[in-house]
């Protein structure tokens, strides 16, 4: 698979929190963490624009291009994340610089109608990714004592808290949209997204791994913790809203990943 370097060390440097000193064996896991976010945010700069063309194709309507521009904001705010975490490696002494695979393009989903395809987009992106990392980064901010490092990570929360609102605003809007047969297909396609999200978020945080004292004010996150978090968060909030707007989403966390 192609690899390419993401560098955003000038863009990060120029953004560098004070930080204390930290010992070298935290200040390493530290480095990993945020690099790991740097190119994670910065990666879903594409996905955005991606899905605002899709979005756009949905409709000569007023709405189509607001969703559009709305996804190209969003894009653009996550290049400032990936930067914003890139300046977290920076002031803890390592490059903001990384070797990054290109992720595979947007699924189009043109098995199904174009609103189905583009609901299955918004769910996977915002409903579900978007929505997780707004409890995810809300329980590390809350570790924070005040300061510099709080402030970048409260920024970069208060996007996500957008990111993941567009997509229940637009769901909530398209969803009438959709019969009865969608609804069953998209359950089926929620199936595959519950799995591979649940995939994705633990090998994230991967149980065991040594927790130092400290890290929390400096946003590493528990394994344990963030791993029951994100059940709540799929549990309680993702599932419920979903099915209150007629996904049924129950079923389909509960059957996730069953052929
Ligand atoms: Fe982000
Ligand atoms: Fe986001």
């Amino acid at each position: 698979m192609a690899t390419r370097v993401l560098d955003l060390v000038e863009e990060a440097r120029a953004l560098r929190p004070a930080v204390a000193e930290v010992d070298p064996a935290l200040r390493s896991a530290v480095q990993r963490t945020w690099r790991g976010r740097m190119i994670r945010e910065h990666g879903s700069a594409p996905v955005f624009e991606a899905l605002g063309e899709q979005l756009r194709r949905l409709g000569s309507q007023e709405s189509a291009e607001a969703a559009w521009a709305a996804c190209q904001e969003m894009a653009a705010e996550e290049r400032r994340h990936g930067a914003l975490c890139g300046a977290v490696v920076e002031a803890f002494g390592g490059d903001a610089r990384a070797e990054v695979v290109d992720e595979p393009p947007l699924p189009e989903h043109d098995d199904v109608a174009p609103l189905e395809g583009a609901v299955r987009n918004v769910l996977s992106i915002c409903c579900l990714s978007e929505t997780v990392a707004v409890a995810l980064i809300s329980a590390e901010r809350l570790e924070m004592p005040e300061g510099d490092l709080r402030r970048l990570l409260s920024t970069i929360l208060a996007d996500e808290v957008g990111h993941a609102r567009f997509g229940w605003r637009w769901l909530a809007e398209m969803s009438p949209g959709l019969d009865a047969a969608a609804r069953v297909r998209l359950g089926e396609y929620l199936r595959v997204a519950f799995a591979a999200q649940e995939r994705h978020q633990l090998s994230l945080v991967p149980e065991g791994r040594p927790f130092p004292p400290g890290a929390a004010a400096l946003g590493l996150c528990d394994g344990g913790a963030a791993r029951e978090l994100f059940y709540d968060t799929v549990n309680e909030v993702i599932v419920p809203r979903l099915e209150a707007l007629g996904i049924p989403a129950e079923t389909a966390w509960r059957r996730r990943g069953l052929t």
